[in-house]
């Protein structure tokens, strides 16, 4: 796993603003990697990777979802936000040939979550809230609960995204509910 090559790969294929974004997730997934014990390699390299299709046109989005035969749901449709962190993920797996199922789906759901992530999909998606240059009202209280629990800060994150969904009359995927309802039920529900 080349973390430079891919460091130099997310630099040509984003602006500045993101490849900066995605330098600082990379460093803060590689912290919270030691923090509780996760691949530290894998963390940073998802890190890097996560918004790798975020600046990429749509047609080329579609591409990649016609080439990889992903069916998206109505929500996903409708979300030029939700269409990077799959096409991403196509990308990584499919393209750059990372044959990694655990990188494939930290970057796969950093936008949603999902209900029974694994430790890596965890700490990308919370790094993907507090990395350095993230400037929004309450950062610093899931800056503080990342270094308590993932959990924590991921209740954190998800209650913040849903509540700005619905402030904004947006749809709210069902997997970010999922994530929502296993955090403060504990209970599991099947993706
Ligand atoms: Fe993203
Ligand atoms: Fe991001």
């Amino acid at each position: 796993m080349d973390f430079e090559y891919y460091k130099k790969l997310a630099e040509a294929k984003m602006g500045g603003k993101r490849f900066l974004h995605s330098l600082m997730v990379a460093e803060e997934a590689e912290n919270l990697a030691k923090r509780y014990h996760g691949d530290i390699d894998k963390a940073k390299l998802a890190g890097i990777l996560h918004d790798i299709t975020k600046e990429a046109s749509l047609p080329e989005q579609l591409h990649l979802i016609k080439k990889y035969d992903i069916i998206l749901d109505d929500v996903e449709k409708n979300a030029k936000t939700l269409l990077h962190a799959i096409t991403g993920s196509a990308y990584v797996f499919g393209e750059l040939k990372i044959n990694d199922t655990d990188i494939k789906n930290a970057i796969r759901y950093h936008t949603t979550g999902r209900a029974g992530m694994s430790l890596l999909e965890k700490i990308i998606f919370v790094a993907d809230f507090t990395s350095a240059e993230r400037e929004y009202d309450g950062v610093d209280i899931m800056r503080g609960l990342a270094k308590q629990s993932l959990e924590k800060a991921m209740l954190f994150g998800v209650s913040f995204s849903i509540n700005d969904l619905i402030r904004r009359g947006m749809p709210v995927h069902s997997n970010a509910i999922n994530l929502y309802n296993e955090l403060v039920s504990g209970k599991k529900f099947t993706v």
